[in-house]
């Protein structure tokens, strides 16, 4: 789609009227270099009627801004509001006025005790007005606030603005100023505007987010002929906030609009102001959130490992990298998780650990993880090390003995009974495996690898690992593995956590 979407932002007013300490002019420049980073062509610095400090701000960030982008100030339909506004954004090179008054039958009675007729009439004064300030090419925004309460009134609202166009309005924004119905019913309404006006006049929406369906009510307008989006970083704002910009570019552009902005900074930009706005970012808030990209359900689990490396994920709307998120999807271990999860987070970990082991162990994860709820990564760990290199069963060895070449005595217990057994083999695994035949506990080894570690890889000092694979009488191969200083005694291990290991699945 060639048809690009022109993004308003309104962090610096509508958000910023919404903190409980609003931003002095040093944090405004900080936030506005934010959003000029990010490529917003457009940007509501303030209200400059509404007090000194806010006046000052706008005509500093209306001095310090780039040729490019489009400094806005608002003012009520009021001339005070009007000329403070003029005279504050005036330095930019691209200057924008945004007057709004109500136009919905409830507020024009019950808020403005005026007849429609008398807000028509000030609405159109006041563009009027301000285009005899800002000269004949002037930038010229009108609201109808409240526009979403406009149902009844619709006829009423594009005839007025038609009659501001003529006077000099140059962009119409439709604003749902309390979202209190359905997005379609929204939509609806912004088509009907969009085909009464000209077409070169710039269709804007402003959406709150009092029933969470903003960002959905300003993508679906701007498929309805809205080209202006105003939108907010954190979606910041008066009450449940302002439309999210980060969710309108992300949505649009999965949704194949080209959408002119740095997506990258993103993430970046949403910690930052979170932390200067003082409004956290909820957990489960898309895209930024902290739990954005946690999986914990099995099947989830099974399918983000799977799709990882893929631009598409199974579970996840974006790649992170296309918002700057370095983090990876999270994989968190509850009672609900399976072996694909365990086993990818020992092996990111850097342990080894086979599929099959990590399905023999998950049964062990998903049970402390029914008591404790979710694991951290160091309680996985140590099921991990008990259930692999530390299986407790009936078999329990003692020691191997070695009395000569290829001649041992292996030392062990089976349930309360002590074992010395001589067991004569070439080499200690074999000799080991003699020693329990003879005791008869015979075991058929399929698969015996040692590998020896130069680092310390498994944190315990352990310099060798053997790893076997053993078929149990019910014909199921099991991995095991050992682990010691000594690569006799990683052998020992190794077959009597097998052998705890094949009485468990037995
Ligand atoms: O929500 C609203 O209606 C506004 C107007 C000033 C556009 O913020
Ligand atoms: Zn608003």
């Amino acid at each position: 789609m060639s048809r690009q979407p022109f993004f308003y932002d309104i962090t610096l007013r509508d958000g910023n009227q919404s903190l409980k300490k609003p931003w002095n002019i040093k944090e405004k420049v900080e936030v506005f270099r934010l959003l000029t980073e990010l490529g917003i062509p457009a940007i509501e610095v303030g209200f400059p009627a509404s007090s000194e400090m806010d006046f000052e701000a706008v005509k500093r960030l209306a001095e310090i801004s780039p040729d490019n982008v489009t400094i806005s100030g608002l003012a009520r339909t009021v001339e005070h509001d009007i000329l403070r506004a003029v005279e504050a954004i005036q330095p930019a090179k691209k200057p924008r006025l945004h007057t709004f008054i109500a136009m919905s039958p409830f507020n024009m009675k019950y808020v403005l005790n005026k007849s429609p007729e008398e807000v028509q009439k000030t609405a159109i004064e006041a563009v009027t007005f301000a285009k005899s300030k800002l000269g004949k090419n002037a930038d010229i925004e009108f609201s109808a606030e409240h526009f979403g309460d406009c149902m009844e009134n619709l006829d009423f609202v594009i005839d007025s603005f038609q009659k501001v166009v003529k006077a000099g309005a140059t962009t119409i924004n439709l604003p749902n100023t309390v979202e209190r119905t359905r997005v379609r019913t929204f939509v609806e309404m912004v088509e009907k505007v969009y085909n009464a006006l000209p077409k070169d006049i710039n269709i804007s929406v402003h959406c709150h987010n009092d029933l969470g369906m903003a960002t959905a009510a300003t993508v679906e307008s701007f498929f309805a002929g809205a080209v202006q989006l105003e939108t907010a970083l954190n979606g910041l704002g008066e009450r449940a906030g302002n439309t999210n910009f980060y969710e309108v570019a992300v949505a649009l552009h999965n949704s194949g609009v080209d959408v002119p902005i740095d997506f990258s900074k993103i993430y970046e930009t949403a910690l930052i102001i979170s932390d200067m706005a003082k409004v956290a970012i909820y957990d489960k808030a898309p895209l930024v959130g902290p739990e954005a990209l946690a999986h914990r359900s099995g099947i989830h689990q099974d399918g983000a490992v799977k799709t990882k490396d893929m631009q598409k994920g199974a579970y996840r709307a974006i790649h992170p990298s296309l918002i700057g998120r370095k983090d990876d999807e999270k994989l968190g271990v509850t009672s609900q998780s399976g072996k694909t999860a365990v086993y990818e987070i020992i092996s990111r970990a850097g342990y080894p650990i086979t599929l099959q082991e990590a399905g023999r162990i998950t049964p062990f994860i998903k049970e402390a993880a029914e008591k404790e709820g979710e694991l951290s990564n160091k309680e996985l760990l140590d099921i991990y090390f008990q259930q692999v290199f530390d299986v407790k069963g009936s078999f329990h060895i003692l020691d191997l003995e070695k009395i000569k070449e290829n001649d041992y005595v292996l030392h062990f217990t089976f349930k309360n009974e002590t074992f010395h057994i001589e067991g004569k083999g070439n080499g200690p695994i074999d000799a080991c495996l003699n020693a329990l035949k003879s005791a008869g506990f015979e075991q058929k080894l399929i698969h015996y690898e040692q590998k020896a570690m130069d680092d310390d890889t498994m944190g315990s000092g352990a310099s060798a690992m053997t790893v076997i694979k053993m078929e149990a009488p019910n014909g199921k191969v099991i991995i095991a593995r050992g682990l010691d200083e000594s690569t006799a005694i990683a052998n020992v291990k190794a077959i009597f956590n097998a052998l705890n290991i094949i009485e468990k699945i037995s």
